[in-house]
């Protein structure tokens, strides 16, 4: 596997670190860099503000990086595309704007069990302001969700729905389109997560059936503090906003307000136009590598982790036992050794993984587990990492003391 993506990633540059993850958070291309570097040097004003020309231009460029946002996951319009900070920051705008106003008690919430943490706090909070019912989709020790389960959950009464798209534990991808359909037959809006899909996958929202889509702009080698929320016009129209203040407003009285059109009436504040035009330079550059190579590239790696996992005394890894079905992640145990030190242990090989229970703790009560280790490849990874990986996992039980 002739990796020739290194080179435009200077932390990855020298080979003396081995990044595996980039669940967390993705590595920044230098492509992605210069982008943010030319606005802060050509035309750093505050955008939608000025009437001079850099201001005009700020403005032009994260508008156009809205444009680039709604074309890559097929929104039909660049107003349904409000930036936010990250995925956490616009499902709370769904919850604070949307779901108080239109949720009352009685009301079903229908989320996954597989879902992280900032898909899972808004919805208590909703259910505990309105009397609505917080339900959990179940899943197997897999992470496969049934039809009868679906059907079972969400029923008439249903008002929302909530999954990701790809689990961050277990890397495997959920029916989202048979989740949206069956919510949309009982009169329920869909919300779909898809902060591990959209790097590594095309997302379209149509035909995701989503009403609501969020990501974050991180973990696709966008700057960390840009994030997207996709929302369907008509819904947005009917919202109320979620921050208040300078920028979102049309007017303002001692005692009132009226609110700036869409899409600013949903971004308060000076906005973060650099990290937008990151994030529009992280698109261009993943585009122009092609999701194929990133699937292609990803499965083998998967494959070698998953087959060495598989070769390491006492380890098992979680999830399906197809490596297509991983989304690029191999969370995994050795027997006696916490994962903690596992992560510890590697490190000390310059081996950057993540361990605990990465933000999903329902999740890992019902597969039985306290926390788990965590590897994640992105296109960028190669061959020779995964081989040096594997190898510092067979010393981890000799170095906590064990014989074997
Ligand atoms: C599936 C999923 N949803 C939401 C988030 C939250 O993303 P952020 O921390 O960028 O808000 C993550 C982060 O790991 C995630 O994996």
């Amino acid at each position: 596997m002739t990796n020739l993506f290194k080179k435009d990633f200077p932390i990855l540059g020298d080979d003396r670190y081995i990044y595996f993850d980039n669940a967390a958070t993705s590595q920044r291309p230098r492509q992605v860099t210069e982008a943010v570097r030319r606005f802060n040097d050509e035309t750093n004003s505050n955008p939608l503000r000025g009437l001079y020309q850099w201001s005009v231009e700020a403005t032009d460029r994260y508008e156009a990086a809205r444009h680039r946002v709604a074309g890559f996951i097929g929104a039909k319009h660049d107003e349904e595309i409000i930036f936010t900070r990250n995925s956490t920051e616009s499902l709370n705008l769904i919850a604070y704007s949307w779901a108080l106003d239109n949720l009352t008690e009685g009301d079903r919430i229908v989320i996954t069990v597989l879902e992280h943490h900032s898909d899972i706090l808004p919805w208590q909070m909703v259910s505990k302001k309105t009397g609505a019912v917080l339900d959990y989709i179940e899943c197997d020790e897999k992470g496969g969700i049934s039809d009868g389960e679906i059907e079972k959950k969400i029923v008439p009464g249903t008002k929302l729905v909530c999954c990701m798209e790809v689990s961050n534990v277990l890397g495997c991808r959920l029916p989202v389109e048979k989740i949206t359909s069956r919510a949309h037959n009982v009169g329920a809006v869909t919300v779909v997560d898809a902060a591990q899909s959209v790097p590594h996958r095309p997302v379209n929202v149509r035909a995701l059936g989503a009403d609501f889509l969020v990501f974050s702009g991180h973990k696709l080698m966008a700057p960390m503090g840009i994030g997207v929320l996709y929302a369907k016009l008509s819904l947005l129209e009917n919202m109320t906003p979620f921050l208040r203040g300078g920028e979102m407003i049309e007017s303002v009285t001692r005692y009132g307000a009226v609110w700036a059109p869409l899409p600013q009436r949903f971004e308060a504040g000076t906005v973060n136009a650099a990290g937008a035009v990151g994030l529009a330079a992280a698109i261009d550059y993943l585009e122009d590598i092609g999701f194929d190579t990133v699937r292609e590239r990803e499965e083998k790696l998967v494959s070698l982790l998953l087959d060495g996992i598989r070769s390491v005394p006492h380890a098992e890894f979680y999830g399906s036992d197809d490596p297509k079905d991983h989304g690029g992640i191999a969370a995994f145990n050795i027997k006696g050794c916490h994962p903690h030190d596992v992560a510890s242990i590697l490190d000390t090989e310059n081996i950057c993984i993540r361990a605990g229970h990465h933000c999903a703790q329902p999740l890992h009560d019902h597969l039985g587990l306290q926390s788990t280790a965590r590897a994640s490849v992105y296109f960028y990874n190669d061959e020779s990492e995964a081989e040096r990986f594997i190898e510092a996992l067979k010393k981890v039980r000799g170095w906590l003391g064990y014989g074997d």
